[in-house]
């Protein structure tokens, strides 16, 4: 086959040498526009993981670059004063130009023909080639030529950063942040061969301007940088790459995502995008020389399993894009929670977090990188930083003891203390009769609050029956519904130590709707056993369109009996034992209804500018918050994102909860969605958490993360970032109501103190996950051994 890639970076020669190699009668051609030793930018830096990977296809080019080399294990933080390192992280750093001159010598010697300082303009000049490799960067000409096939989405971020070097050597790879009067900067820097570190200098855009590094030159940047990190510096210079652009330049990051990642041009030439071309992933956890190495990688061994002749291209490049396509998006996932992390440091971790917090939040930073991970990584480090954990949570232990997980550590709202930092979410069971929580809701919290968790909350409680999402919601409008509910209360404060929440709401143009399981969300229908009531809500509203009935707007009238109605719920919820309360806000409920745009549309006092959404809410809440115990906490959920174009954003949700904090909330529970039928939700591990974090660190309040929150190495990782002070887990607690136990034994915790009478389950099952780990790791030693064989 005749092969030309179009770009000597990394991508381009890998590919031209792994395919020589895989059958050197292929005419292999590299073009590249500049000179052999002639490049942008200082060093890169890649996992061992991709050495070991890059080490099975081609043992000369590996062991050429492990030659050169420099390979580190810590990272070191730089903070407010404090140095905090911590090791086991495995980089290797390399000088991109060393890297691409062992690559260039590795393709002369397999006889692939480098054609330096020649600019390809095209696809086209290269008529008679079966195979094209656009391997031509992030700019890519070959990309943009044929946008309307390749469909490149390219998103320009925020940040500014400039990408220089400096001969002081650093042992570890370093951060460095920076407050100024504008805001914060940080560096990147690592060293990458025996001489000479790169220095990546980043900071928000508004800083950038502030400082008026938009108006200053090469030279001033770099003197402005020199003296920003003067002290770091020690005296040594900070130096240019001046000849191009990306070594000199304040640039924006670009991340490119293609839905096409290849094409037969008009000459029937196939034409396909490799590296920064078809994916960039941001230097915030250095990937982007490992991908484009691992799809070079990933095309040859497609060609080798397919068949390496000019018909089985199609074929080839098929596979490789749907064997790369998963990997790449996974990459640039982490990639981008890592670049966001970044972006939004200065304004949300690095006033708020102490130095140890910042390292922890920073070292996640990626959410790849969960708390055993970092236990694998740096055991002592972490212990350490979970005693100081334990300690900043006012837990008084002996250091002989074994460290305490995050999630175990004790929180304390106003007079009430939760034994640790689980949940356990509202959860509407539909079982109640005329709102009178029965039997059913006293084994069902019950069972759940011998579980371990901190606190049970009990599913949302109305606050008169119209206020229902179905006929089976419970409610506290009467005298009886009080005394049910106390019942159950007083159930788990005799025979447990978790504490008991309530949720108070009304379903507003979400109720009269059938139970979950007979149509959720549907109305009701003229056999069930009750007949539909009347909806209000903020504005006219159909939640289900064409199907659910329509609400009408609440007059004044309609405020102040749902208010009073709130507070009369709330005092028979304090007659009743509950230790916390909160207000339900969210999921388009009737006081979401008010917040999100969507659903309010009202041209008076509580409808327009969010100040206006949120009057009647903060009424309500003022009500209820007067008529709910002083020395009791409140929280209040919300939907933190409507998922829908023109609804409630994460923004919103901080002025939400700074207003809500105003009024004395205590915690905010960050839920999202379910306003609208409409919404889009972006799935995932954790998805809730972000807006968690924002929350608490942008409007200075407790936090609730929820939702898809389902291992202690989650639970444990949010609340050592410090992203929530408490985490709600829902459906893993229909599965098992010891889920909390469970978890503890899970990880090896075997402190958390299990209902008397179960007590012989304890020791069984910790044993049992204890055998389990052990197994584990001797398979993986066994694994280990046989792979070296
Ligand atoms: C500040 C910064 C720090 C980074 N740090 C890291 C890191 O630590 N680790 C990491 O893995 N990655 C890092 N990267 C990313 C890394 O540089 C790229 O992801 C990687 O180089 C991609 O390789 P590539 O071969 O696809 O593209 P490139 O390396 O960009 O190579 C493309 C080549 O094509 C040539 N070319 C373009 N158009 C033409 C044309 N028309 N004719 C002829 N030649 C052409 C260019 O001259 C260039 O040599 C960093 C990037 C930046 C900006
Ligand atoms: C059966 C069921 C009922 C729910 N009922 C309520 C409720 O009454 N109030 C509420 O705020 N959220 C309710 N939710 C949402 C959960 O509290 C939680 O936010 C959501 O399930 C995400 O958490 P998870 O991923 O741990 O399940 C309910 C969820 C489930 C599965």
């Amino acid at each position: 086959m005749k092969i030309v890639c179009i770009g000597g970076g990394p991508a381009g020669l890998y590919f031209g040498l792994l395919m020589k190699q895989l059958n050197p009668a292929h005419d292999i051609t590299v073009v590249e526009r500049n000179k052999p030793y002639d490049t942008f930018g200082w060093g890169v830096v890649f996992s061992d993981a991709t050495m070991d990977n890059m080490r099975q296809w081609d043992r000369d080019t590996a062991d050429a670059i492990q030659q050169a080399f420099n390979h580190w294990d810590d990272i070191e933080l730089l903070f407010k004063g404090r140095t905090i390192r911590s090791g086991g992280h495995g980089f290797v750093g390399i000088g991109r130009k060393k890297l691409l001159n062992i690559l260039q010598a590795r393709c002369e010697a397999l006889g692939v023909k480098l054609v330096f300082e020649c600019e390809a303009d095209s696809d086209e000049d290269y008529v008679d080639a079966d195979l094209i490799i656009a391997s031509d960067g992030i700019n890519s000409k070959v990309r943009t030529k044929y946008a309307d096939t390749f469909r490149p989405d390219i998103v320009t971020r925020p940040n500014r950063y400039i990408w220089l070097g400096t001969h002081r050597l650093y042992d570890a790879f370093t951060f460095d942040f920076r407050k100024t009067e504008h805001g914060w900067f940080q560096a990147h820097i690592y060293k990458f061969d025996e001489n000479t570190t790169t220095f990546i200098v980043e900071c928000p855009e508004k800083v950038w301007l502030a400082h008026g590094l938009d108006q200053a030159d090469q030279a001033q940047s770099i003197a402005f940088c020199e003296k920003l990190f003067a002290d770091n510096l020690q005296g040594h210079a900070l130096m240019t790459n001046a000849r191009h652009l990306r070594g000199s330049a304040w640039l924006n990051f670009q991340r490119v995502v293609c839905d096409q990642w290849w094409l037969k041009n008009r000459h029937g030439s196939h034409v396909v995008l490799m590296g920064d071309a078809v994916h960039t992933a941001h230097f915030a956890i250095g990937s982007g020389t490992k991908l484009a190495l691992e799809d070079a990688i990933e095309l040859v061994r497609q060609f080798q399993q397919i068949g390496d002749t000019a018909d089985r291209i199609p074929e080839v490049l098929a596979a490789y894009h749907e064997a790369r396509r998963v990997e790449t998006l996974r990459i640039q996932n982490a990639a981008w929670n890592a670049m966001e992390w970044f972006e939004v440091c200065g304004e949300r971790y690095c006033d708020q977090l102490e130095p140890e917090q910042f390292m922890y939040s920073m070292l996640t930073r990626s959410q790849r990188i969960s708390h055993e991970n970092l236990r694998l990584r740096d055991k002592g480090w972490l212990e350490g930083y979970e005693r100081w954990f334990a300690a900043r949570a006012g837990v008084d232990r002996d250091p002989a003891l074994p460290a305490i997980p995050p999630m175990f550590t004790p929180y304390t709202l106003r007079s009430v203390t939760l034994k640790n930092r689980v949940v356990v979410s509202p959860m509407a069971q539909y079982s109640a009769v005329n709102g009178v929580p029965g039997d059913y809701h006293l084994v069902h919290l019950g069972a759940r609050a011998m579980g371990g968790a901190g606190m049970v909350f009990a599913e949302m409680t109305c606050t008169s029956p119209d206020a229902r999402i179905t006929p089976g919601c419970p409610g506290l409008w009467t005298d009886e519904q009080g005394a049910a509910w106390a019942r159950i209360v007083d159930w788990v404060h005799a025979h447990t130590d978790a504490k008991m929440a309530i949720q108070i709401g009304h379903a507003g143009a979400k109720g009269s709707t059938r139970r979950a399981w007979d149509g959720i969300d549907r109305p009701l229908l003229p056999n069930d056993t009750e007949p539909n009531w009347p909806l209000i809500s903020a504005s006219p509203q159909q939640y289900l369109e064409g199907e659910s009935q329509v609400s009408r707007a609440m007059t004044r009238e309609d405020m102040d009996r749902v208010k009073a109605d709130f507070v009369a719920a709330t005092r028979r919820a304090a007659a009743a034992g509950f230790d916390w309360l909160e207000l339900h806000c969210a999921h388009g409920y009737l006081l979401s209804s008010f917040i999100s745009p969507i659903t309010n549309r009202r041209d008076d006092d509580y409808g327009g500018p969010l100040e206006n959404r949120l009057r009647y809410p903060l009424e309500v809440f003022a009500a209820v918050r007067a008529a709910w115990p002083d020395h009791l906490p409140m929280s209040v959920r919300i939907s933190a994102h409507d998922w829908v174009e023109g609804g409630i954003t994460p923004a919103d949700a901080v002025l939400i909860a700074r207003a809500f904090k105003a009024a004395g909330a205590d915690l905010i529970d960050c839920s999202s969605g379910q306003v609208s039928k409409k919404e889009k939700i972006t799935f995932g591990r954790m998805f809730q958490t972000p807006f968690a974090d924002r929350v608490r660190q942008e409007a200075g309040i407790p936090t609730i993360a929820v939702g898809a929150i389902s291992e202690a190495d989650h639970v444990n990782s949010i609340i050592a970032a410090g992203r929530a002070d408490l985490c709600a887990v829902a459906r893993p607690h229909l599965a098992n109501p010891a889920w909390t136990l469970t978890e503890a034994a899970k990880i090896g915790f075997t402190e958390l103190a299990w209902p008397k009478q179960y007590r012989s389950a304890k020791v069984q099952l910790e044993s049992h996950f204890a055998r389990e780990k052990a197994q584990q790791a001797s398979n993986m030693a066994a694994a280990r051994l046989s792979a070296k064989a």
